[in-house]
């Protein structure tokens, strides 16, 4: 979602603005725009489409800016468009926005001054003018008292030209320190190239940078003291290393990720060592997207080897069905950013009623890993291409591990730590995925089918290959296809059969006999020597595995399919349209 960079010290703002910008471009956005401050005037640049092109209109900038603010805007309130860019004036202040103000009507209403966008930041600005009397410290604790929702803001005032004000609830911000100067960021690549040292802001926190200072206070205006932390990921990690997208970079590191994961948690022949689980409830595990596709795995793995009762549910969903929780129950809480704003709510649902959290995050010191009881970190390190993922399959593989540890089996991890290579060779099979989206690129819609884990398969394959390439596609349980949607079979309907796990097979295979007969060209994603002769027309087939690995390495064949089907369609393969990848609003 929105991108928020802030800069001040000695250097020329513009130029730190705009490549910390172009660092928070993965995250999804439909405008730009930068504020420069000096000399008691501030001038604003902004425009509707991609960083680049507001990077034209710069010419035109003051020469010495050396404090600033800027953002990416992914359109919430009102059309992407230059007046809906942030930032945003009001009298003297300035500022941008991540988040949403929920009482923005209210507060439209209540304020006597005409914005002149459609956006509820404007609202918060004109909010901050009217009650800034010349201290803008106190200005932001009024504003704050007033303002529902979700924010991250970057704040000028024209007449404190050097000094650069923030404050989050519930949407992510970060404050770096340099060396004679300090920024704040929406996330850490936009820093690296300045810094690796940061700060967390805990909610309601606002801070104040200055070139050689930075002061922290909460909400209620106590200054505070805060533990600087060290970013561990490289420049590199926000660079695409030779590869045409991030998404096939990241693709490609799958094995190095899942075994960093693996080895975090299954060390000297010991599952999680150190950990304990006496879990007397049910398993409720909440997330959206991806995440939730790896949680239906998760159900499969738990339900099946531990014989515990598990539930995967969506977080947007989970948190206004007032859930009937039990303190017996344990939430699994997944995601990749740990900003995500339904997961975030479904967290603090959980922990106001008294139940045991934990969560499974990749990002570190997000606000879920922050909040959560207990923190699994995946270590699939920064993931920049909006559709997931090294993430994803971390998430399948630290899943199955907790299987195994809460059925006691610690036998059958060593299938999971031999998946990184396994992963190796699926990855050799990008040719072959090339070649079968040459051939199903002009689909305008497809079903993928599976049982079982394959069902699980089916839900992410589809997502991801429906995000990226615009080709809209269903998944469906393989049973359940005749209960309706088997009437949209016709003569040359694309239909993916997961066909991974071996106890499920003839049931699938029966199931797919029926499309088969009416029509459906039939693409097949099974084992080595599965008899599917006369019934698949093309057929992708896992490397020698088990049961247990396949559906990680079938989503490893599906994310190369889902790659290459959007490159062969000319899309954004990166930042698909509309999409976002921290969905920090719900
Ligand atoms: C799909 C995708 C999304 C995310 C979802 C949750 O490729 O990336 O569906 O999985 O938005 O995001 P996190 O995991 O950050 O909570």
């Amino acid at each position: 979602m929105c991108g928020i960079m802030g800069y001040t010290g000695d250097r020329d703002a513009k130029d730190i603005l705009i490549g910390g910008l172009k660092k928070l471009e993965y995250r999804g956005y439909d405008s730009a725009g930068i504020a420069l401050a000096a000399d008691g005037t501030i001038e604003i640049f902004k425009d509707e489409g991609k960083v680049a092109v507001l990077e034209k209109q710069l010419d035109q900038a003051m020469e010495i800016s050396k404090t600033g603010i800027g953002h990416t805007r992914w359109a919430t309130h009102g059309v992407p468009c230059k007046k809906n860019a942030h930032p945003h004036r009001a009298g003297r202040v300035v500022l941008v926005h991540n988040g949403i103000i929920e009482n923005e009507k209210e507060l439209r209403a209540e304020l006597d001054r005409q914005p002149i966008s459609d956006t509820d930041t404007e609202i918060a600005a004109i909010l901050l003018d009217t009650l800034y009397n010349g201290d803008p410290l106190t200005a932001i604790f009024q504003a704050i008292k007033r303002l529902e929702g979700s924010y991250a803001l970057g704040i000028l005032f024209e007449d404190q030209p050097q000094t650069l004000y923030a404050v989050r609830k519930d949407s992510p911000l970060i404050v770096g320190r340099g060396n004679g100067e300090n920024f704040i960021a929406s996330d850490i690549p936009a820093l690296l190239e300045h810094t690796r040292q940061y700060y967390l802001l805990n909610e309601g926190e606002v801070a104040v940078l200055t070139k050689e200072r930075i002061t922290f206070f909460t909400a209620d205006g106590q200054q505070v003291n805060k533990e600087v932390l060290t970013a561990e990921q490289d420049l590199q990690s926000a660079e695409k290393g030779g590869y045409a997208h991030f998404m096939a970079k990241e693709i490609h590191e799958q094995p190095e990720a899942v075994q960093a994961t693996v080895s975090r948690y299954y060390k000297d022949h010991t599952l999680f060592p150190g950990e304990e689980f006496n879990i007397q409830g049910t398993i409720r595990i909440v997330a959206c997207g991806s995440a939730y596709h790896a949680g239906l795995l998760g159900k499969y793995a738990i339900e099946k080897w531990a014989r515990i009762p598990v539930t995967a549910e969506i977080a947007s969903e989970f948190r206004y069905n007032d859930p009937i929780l039990s303190k017996e129950d344990l939430i699994i809480v997944i995601s990749q950013s740990g900003e995500t704003a339904d997961s975030v709510a479904a967290l603090r649902l959980a922990k106001a009623r008294g139940v045991p959290t934990l969560a499974i995050v990749n990002v570190w010191g997000s606000t879920l890993a922050r909040e959560a009881d207990r923190v699994f970190y995946t270590a699939a390190g920064p993931e920049i291409s909006v559709a997931t993922t090294k993430a994803y399959t971390c998430q399948a593989v630290l899943l199955y591990l907790l299987a195994l540890k809460l059925a006691e089996n610690e036998l059958a991890c060593e299938k999971i730590a031999a998946l990184p290579s396994l992963l190796e060779r699926v990855l050799e099979q990008g040719e072959q995925c090339r070649a079968l989206a040459q051939k199903f690129k002009q689909a305008h819609r497809l079903f993928f089918i599976g049982r079982g884990q394959d069902h699980a398969l089916a839900c992410e394959g589809s997502l991801k290959l429906k995000e990226i390439s615009y080709i809209h596609s269903e998944a469906y349980a393989a049973g359940e296809l005749k209960h309706g949607t088997i009437s949209l079979i016709e003569e040359g309907t694309p239909v993916i059969a997961l066909l991974t796990d071996r106890e499920r097979f003839s049931k699938t295979l029966s199931n797919v006999k029926e499309v088969k007969a009416r029509g459906a060209t039939v693409l097949a994603v099974t084992y080595e020597n599965a008899d599917l002769a006369g019934v698949a027309d093309d057929i992708l087939t896992l490397p020698p595995c088990s049961d247990l690995e396949a559906p990680m390495a079938g989503a490893v064949l599906l994310q190369l399919f889902a790659y290459y089907t959007a490159v062969e369609r000319g899309n954004d393969v990166d930042q698909p349209r509309n999409l976002a990848k921290s969905v920090t609003v719900e």
